[in-house]
């Protein structure tokens, strides 16, 4: 991969995202707002629901809350809850056979971004049923109309209940890669953060790195931005600075759950156009290869990816760090600082400093797929080459 050409390459992507239409789903949000959900899939029309979740929702309750408001109403649905963390391909199959065989019209996926990603893999299956997860995952291999998807996200994390991306890990290989397509963007997404204080502290600290990460990734990538992706990106940080650790430390303070939804959300519509970049692509073949819940991976990796930019990132960091009113006396030191707030707050709730699980017989691989997803497609402060991931991948290990 040279400059030149992902330069070229990007010029072309900032262009085509300029006339590609980035909808954002219609969303309700506010505490109990759950209980619109009925009448809403009425509205659109839903027909048979598949509900798309996994067992750790069922046993919160949070499952059989949304069958119980389904039933009342009279809407006819389908249960598929074996969707595991880190969904796979085989996840994805299970749930479009389940889809196909009870002639379902719509999905709703209920749960964090591991079942919604999977809702969102069922619809683009249901569109494509002769094509493979492998087949769709890149950019633009949907196109084609999904039935409707409804999302209620359970977690502050993803943005998957906003975003194009379908993060599934190939059961095969292992490779973790996303389904990126407009299609995707769900419909409709019902925020209700009463169904987030069931989050125990270590999930509401890793999925709230993720939505973190996200923000930091497509505010320091910078390149297809617009203005409302930048707002966007300096709220959702304000946002988890100031709400991150009490949601941690209370999980019942609903302002601070509140909080953290919407810093989500916000995050999640800053990357679907902005990408993500370096920690993601890492953070995937951690997730793909040994099961690493993605928020822990992204936790683990940020703030050295972020150090490890060096200059190139420090005025987009000064300016996050800015926004949650860290100063510093240039911008290198600003953007320190803010780099040495996220590893205080990594130390604060837990989270491993090192990614200690990397094996070295697997670094090569970790290289070739962590490029694969990201260059050229994300405009990530500096480029890096296979050596740069390399010293990368070694200087955090050590
Ligand atoms: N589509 C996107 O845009 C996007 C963006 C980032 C990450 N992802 C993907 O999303 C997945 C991770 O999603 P996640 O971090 O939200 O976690 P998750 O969906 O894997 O859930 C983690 C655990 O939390 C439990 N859980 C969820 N909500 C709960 C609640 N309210 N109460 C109690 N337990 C609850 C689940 O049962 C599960 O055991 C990864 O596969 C990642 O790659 C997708
Ligand atoms: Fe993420």
């Amino acid at each position: 991969m040279n400059g030149l050409y992902r330069n070229v390459f990007q010029g072309g992507m900032k262009v085509s995202n300029y006339f590609m239409g980035y909808h954002m789903p219609e969303y309700v949000f506010g505490r109990g707002l759950i209980k619109k959900l009925p009448q809403i899939l009425k509205d659109k029309d839903a027909g048979k629901v598949l509900v798309v979740t996994d067992e750790g929702l069922v046993r919160a309750g949070i499952a059989g809350m949304i069958e119980d408001l389904l039933k009342e109403a009279g809407i006819e649905y389908e249960l598929f809850s074996s969707v595991k963390q880190n969904p796979t391909s085989d996840d994805v199959e299970a749930g479009y056979k389940t889809f196909r065989e009870n002639d379902c019209d719509s999905v709703l996926g209920v749960g964090g971004g591991s079942p919604m990603d999977c809702a969102k893999g069922i619809c683009a299956k249901a569109a494509h049923p002769k094509k493979s997860v492998r087949q769709m995952q890149g950019l633009l291999k949907v196109h084609k109309r999904i039935p409707e998807l409804f999302m209620v996200p359970t977690t502050s994390g993803t943005g998957s209940e906003t975003t194009v991306a379908a993060v599934i890990t190939d059961a095969e290989t292992h490779r973790k890669a996303a389904i990126n397509d407009l299609v995707l963007i769900p419909s409709f997404a019902v925020l209700d953060p009463e169904l987030t204080v069931t989050l125990t502290p270590e999930l509401t600290a890793t999925t709230g790195m993720d939505a973190l990460c996200h923000a930091v990734e497509a505010y320091t990538n910078q390149l297809y931005n617009t203005e409302t992706e930048n707002t966007l990106a300096l709220k959702a940080v304000r946002l988890i600075y100031d709400n991150l650790l009490p949601a941690y430390k209370d999980g019942g303070d609903i302002v601070a759950r509140e909080n953290m939804q919407l810093a989500a959300f916000y995050a999640g519509r800053a990357f679907t156009r902005g990408c993500v970049g370096y920690v993601h692509a890492i953070g995937h073949t951690l997730g793909g290869l040994y099961g690493v819940p993605h928020g822990k991976a992204m936790a683990i990796l940020l703030p050295h990816v972020m150090r490890a930019f060096g200059p190139a990132a420090h005025d987009r960091l000064a300016e996050l760090a800015d926004s949650c009113g860290i100063t510093g006396k240039d911008s290198a030191e600003t953007a320190e600082k803010f780099i040495g707030w996220m590893e205080e707050t990594k130390r604060n709730t837990g989270i491993p400093e090192k990614p200690d699980m990397i094996k070295n017989e697997d670094v090569d691989q970790m290289i070739r797929w962590a490029m694969k997803e990201a260059n050229p497609l994300y405009p990530t402060p500096v480029l890096w080459g296979y050596d740069d991931f390399r010293s990368f991948i070694d200087s955090v290990r050590e």
